[in-house]
């Protein structure tokens, strides 16, 4: 099985920043941090509210990404504003989200069955331009084909629902699993990149990292959360090593 990749998404560093008003704590030095112990690249969703990430954030995070040679996954929503921001930055990838004003944070993936007619275009854009595009979506087998059918090239399927099962011992955990490795197997069939993230904490990492056609989990908010107590180079380092374990034991 190839090696998982992990991106770390830096926002909530921001958020506790933009709590003060302060310039502290800086989610640039966090990435600096992340991508020394061992994240692949670097995650950032500038929101349309500005409420974590700002726009001389994603500046500088994309300087220093290029400076070192590793992937910025940039999460927007769909909007003339962000697909100008990213064909200005032109990131690695782009991850296509849904967007609330009033949600905490991102809900459920983008519906882009419902969609196509507007995501297609800037889908063709954004790929035009040599960035990959990623699809935000639920692990449902209709928002699968239409990821692959707006263009995208990758898929990254929320596992917000099955985090959220198995931190509530929720009986439908199980099946949510299920619903993950039926729309992995089914995007990794298709052609597309099969990405994974969402509500992921040391738990549920190693189930969501055993499915063998996840090629990149995007972790975040445990991640900083669990910097205040070890810091964060240690949380991602153990973070690392469960997905590697967790590799290692499907294909043992
Ligand atoms: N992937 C996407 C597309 C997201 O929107 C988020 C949250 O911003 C994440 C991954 C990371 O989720 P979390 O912060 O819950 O680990």
């Amino acid at each position: 099985m190839t090696r998982l990749r992990l991106g770390v998404n830096i926002d909530h560093v921001a958020t506790v920043r933009n709590a003060r008003g302060e310039g502290y704590p800086d989610p640039v030095r966090a990435a600096e941090m992340a991508l020394a112990a061992g994240a692949d690249g670097i995650t950032a969703h500038l929101r349309e509210d500005r409420r974590h990430i700002s726009d001389a954030d994603i500046d500088q995070l994309a300087a220093i990404c290029r400076r070192r040679g590793r992937p910025l996954n940039f999460e927007c929503a769909v909007t003339p504003e962000m697909e100008a921001i990213a064909l200005a930055h032109r990131p690695h990838a782009a991850c296509l989200v849904p967007e609330r004003r009033e949600e905490v944070t991102t809900e459920g993936g983008l519906d882009v069955a419902r969609g196509h007619n507007a995501i297609t275009p800037v889908v063709r854009r954004l790929v035009a331009a040599g960035i990959r595009v990623s699809a935000f979506i639920d692990p449902d087998e209709a928002q699968v084909a239409a990821a692959k059918a707006v263009g995208a090239q990758v898929i990254e399927l929320h596992t917000g629902a099955y985090c959220e099962a198995v931190r509530e011992k929720k009986p439908q955990a199980e099946a949510l699993l299920a619903k993950l490795k039926a729309a992995a197997a089914q995007g990794a069939e298709l052609g597309l990149e099969v990405h994974a993230g969402h509500g992921i904490d040391y738990e549920t990492v190693k189930p969501v990292a055993a499915i063998p056609e996840v090629m990149e989990l995007n972790i975040g908010h445990f991640l900083i959360g669990e910097a205040i107590f070890i810091g964060l180079g240690p949380a991602i380092q153990r973070m690392r090593a469960l997905m590697d374990e967790a590799r290692a034991q499907a294909t043992a």
